[in-house]
């Protein structure tokens, strides 16, 4: 339990509603990283007004939040993280006194609000600070087209608290609109309903109709340009970038229609997504209506869209359905992951799909191992136990895809029509609500249960959900592509040669499964033959990138040194930087590399990415 949430305000608030005649309201479990009391004052609206200072990194902003207290509240408290409150005002008429506590190392301050139980609305006037964890500021340089100052924000997991004061727990949802005003020559757009051209002003008005958690607040500040893809949805990015992202993600309308006929009406009216600099420290970002993206997605080939299927998957699971605090991460994350492969198959086919979860079943283990290795085997279990941490330990391989292969199990045990049909329910019974491990077990128990009679049991949960590592009963992908390529490797074992006609028509997944299955020990000799063969080291692909780089540290192969240090000082985003930064602190040179190359790159990094490898490289 976290401290500051006393365990007594909970047991007395229990006590209190249980004592109270039946109300609608639900009440709400603590969120062990949240200071919020939603069972006392909740928030329902919010309506920010905010003007962005790109000279002195800050936004200065008013956020008036329209709030729902109980018969008996007497505050309410919001979740803030550096930030300056200059005053609070409640429903527009007199000043209210307030107390910010001090600050707690992940969490931030709380901030408590005299409010009475008549209060709508509490008006806080406030800065951001220049360097809000949520927010990075781009100079020019930095940039594809390097001529305008940037700024993006990345809220999840509870970094929203860092530019707006809020009740930051994924529980608790609400609608907002903002009116956001920025440099004359850059757009804003937020994950709401968006500009499409920049206006003379700099002002842009915003709407987000359907309740979110503030996890999904987000904004973009940048010399963007659109392109439409199909009616309903489209591609922002750099001006110089916005045709080649146009042509990699032109399959966009297909997916939305896929995801649509899978699992139901797409509830969020359009669906853009942005190309974002390459600093963005993750793949993707699934910002209602607008999915944050990397630039590394765009291989040329069109090889790494499962990703925008990925964002797309979590306007069902996760922004719809949203798990109810980050122990149970993994209905947000596994659920995806499913959803998404499903798509991927929809669209290209099994095979395609095999390749992914084949792919991906290598990285859970390899995970499950490190983890457990390391002293963490808890963490291997699906339902975690976060108390006092930050929630970024949770993002791990195991929500992803120990949850993926979960769903997929109890697909294929049953049969795919049943699953489908219980997910199709799941989202539109629970939609724009959360759902927490038990929930779901319950949901998921009933409704095979009431449709199917079938008695699903307690000890599949509990091997899955509440063990850890990996069950046996784990499905297994098969690819017929993998399956050569496997061949392939062990030809290359004997001969040290890979037959040109079997190689010539490799996609991204071949040559990625190819390198993550070649022997355990490899001379800078052989590498440098592999190197001919595939030219790795001038992949334009940044996943064969990192994977082979990973073998160049590991087996000195010095060649891909100069490389490797461009990489890391030019791209933020952390599934890259962690296996080369890890590999690289096996030996001791390695290290003093790893810290002369760090130093050189930090300054481009997030503070997502700063945090992870402060920590690492100490
Ligand atoms: N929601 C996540 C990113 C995230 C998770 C941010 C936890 C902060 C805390 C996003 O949907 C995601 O999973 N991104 C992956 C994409 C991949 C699995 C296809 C990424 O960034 O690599
Ligand atoms: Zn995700």
């Amino acid at each position: 339990m976290f401290p500051l949430k006393s365990n007594l305000l909970f047991l007395v608030s229990i006590i209190f509603f249980a004592c109270q005649p039946p109300k609608t309201e639900t009440v709400t479990p603590p969120d062990i990283h949240s200071f919020s009391n939603p069972n006392e004052a909740r928030v329902t609206h919010l309506h920010w007004k905010a003007a962005v200072d790109f000279d002195k990194k800050i936004i200065n902003a008013v956020a008036a939040w329209d709030i729902q207290p109980s018969t008996s509240a007497s505050h309410i408290i919001f979740d803030t993280k550096k930030l300056t409150i200059e005053k609070v005002v409640l429903d527009d008429k007199e000043d209210t006194t307030y107390k910010l506590e001090k600050d707690i190392p992940i969490f931030g301050q709380s901030l408590t609000i005299d409010i009475k139980p008549s209060t709508k609305k509490v008006t806080l006037y406030y800065q951001t600070s220049p360097d809000a964890e949520a927010i990075q500021w781009l100079s020019p340089q930095q940039t594809a087209d390097k001529k305008f100052p940037f700024l993006f924000t990345q809220s999840e997991a509870i970094l929203a608290r860092s530019w707006i004061p809020c009740q930051d727990s994924p529980g608790i949802r609400f609608t907002y609109d903002a009116d956001v005003t920025v440099p004359h020559d850059l757009l804003a757009l937020m994950s709401a309903s968006n500009p499409q051209v920049l206006n003379e002003k700099g002002e842009y008005h915003f709407e987000m109709k359907q309740s979110i958690p503030s996890y999904l607040l987000a904004l973009v500040v940048g010399r963007v340009s659109f392109k439409a893809i199909s009616e309903r949805s489209g591609i922002y990015a750099e001006p110089s970038m916005t045709d080649t992202a146009a042509w990699e993600f032109a399959d966009l309308e297909k997916m939305i229609k896929g995801a649509e006929d899978l699992y139901g009406a797409y509830a969020w009216d359009r669906y853009d997504v942005i190309v974002l600099p390459p600093s963005f420290p993750f793949g993707g970002m699934e910002n209602p209506r607008l999915t944050f993206a990397t630039p590394t997605i765009l291989a040329g080939d069109r090889s790494l869209t499962s990703l925008i299927a990925h964002e797309l998957a979590h306007s069902w699971s996760g922004n719809l359905v949203t798990n109810s605090n980050w122990n149970d991460f993994w209905l947000n994350e596994g659920f995806t992951v499913y959803f998404e492969t499903r798509i991927m198959e929809k669209l290209y086919g099994r095979d395609y799909a095999e390749m992914l979860a084949s792919l991906n079943l290598q990285d859970l283990k390899d995970e499950i191992k490190s983890l457990t290795d390391d002293g963490h085997a808890a963490d291997t279990k699906l339902k975690l136990d976060l108390t006092g941490r930050n929630p970024d330990d949770g993002v791990t391989e195991v929500a992803y895809n120990k949850g993926y292969f979960f769903l997929r199990s109890i697909e294929e045990q049953y049969g795919r029509d049943k699953f489908d049909a219980f997910l199709k329910y799941y989202f539109s019974k629970h939609a724009f609500t959360v759902m927490n491990t038990d929930g779901f077990i319950q949901s998921i128990k009933e409704f095979y249960q009431s449709d199917y009679k079938i008695a699903l049991d307690d000890s599949m949960f509990k091997a899955w959900i509440f063990s850890e590592g990996l069950p046996q009963t784990c499905p297994k992908p098969a690819s017929v592509l993998f399956d050569k390529v496997d061949v392939a490797i062990a030809d290359w074992k004997t001969s040290q040669k890979l037959n040109a006609e079997v190689i010539k028509n490799w996609s991204t997944h071949e040559w990625l499964h190819f390198l993550k299955n070649l022997p355990d020990t490899l001379t800078p000799q052989q590498l440098q033959a592999l190197d001919k063969l595939g030219n790795f080291t001038s992949s334009h692909n940044a996943e064969i990138l990192t994977q082979w780089l990973v073998l160049a540290i590991r087996f000195n192969y010095e060649k891909a040194y100069p490389k490797l240090e461009e990489f890391l000082i030019h791209t933020g985003r952390r599934k890259f930087l962690s296996p080369l930064y890890n590999e690289l602190i096996k030996t001791e040179k390695g290290k003093e590399l790893a810290r002369s190359i760090y130093g050189k790159a930090r300054p481009n990094y997030h503070f997502v990415a700063t945090n992870t490898f402060d920590a690492l490289l100490k």
